[in-house]
């Protein structure tokens, strides 16, 4: 497959593309609409990752809301977790008594979910729900359910729609492995 945003990389296969992934924002921006009728709504994007997803999401919901973000980092260079989870950047934006939607690219060993869960919760939010654009049901000791899912995720290293690898192809339109 080529296309010149890959910097001469081969993809191995395009897990979800552009239409599929429209397609199930919309879904789930009605769910999200549905889910929460009153009350303050704050979607919480993590970045990296949830940059685009974040973007489309939220103009697919029908409500009014709020957006602020969290910087979290637990992976380096590669392609493996490393395990620590550093937090770069903390919402500004005051949490307490508001319904609290975290909008994650991918969980994966949800290391990065159970802290920033944990965080959270001590700040007193109405509610605390996640929103994970893909899931990849390995996490053996994740403490958190995730309320709303687009996908379950393939067990391949995933790049594109906010997805990384070494911070390179971020900006592809669908969400593809690498060869
Ligand atoms: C990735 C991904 C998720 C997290 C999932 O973020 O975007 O946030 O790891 O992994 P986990 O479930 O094993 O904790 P990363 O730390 O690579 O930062 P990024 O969002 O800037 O790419």
């Amino acid at each position: 497959m080529s296309d010149p945003r890959l910097a001469g990389r081969s993809l191995r296969r395009i897990a979800f593309d552009e239409a599929q992934i429209a397609a199930r924002v919309r879904e789930l921006g009605d769910e999200i609409t549905l889910a929460y009728p009153a009350g303050e709504l704050l979607v919480l994007g993590l970045l990296k990752g949830s940059f685009i997803f974040l973007s489309d999401l939220v103009r697919q919901i029908s409500r009014p809301l709020q957006v602020d973000f969290v910087v979290a980092s637990s992976y380096g260079d590669g392609t493996e977790s490393s395990g620590t989870v550093n937090l770069v950047y903390d919402p500004e934006t005051r949490i307490e008594g508001k319904h609290i939607l975290l909008v994650e690219d991918i969980v994966d060993s949800g290391r990065t979910l159970n802290r920033l869960m944990d965080l959270l919760t001590q700040r007193r939010p109405a509610s605390l729900d996640v929103c994970a654009l893909l899931h990849k049901h390995i996490a053996t000791d994740l403490r958190y359910p995730t309320t709303f899912v687009g996908f379950p995720a393939p067990h391949e290293f995933l790049v594109g729609y906010g997805l990384d690898h070494a911070e390179n192809f971020r900006h592809l339109p669908y969400i593809a492995s690498l060869q």
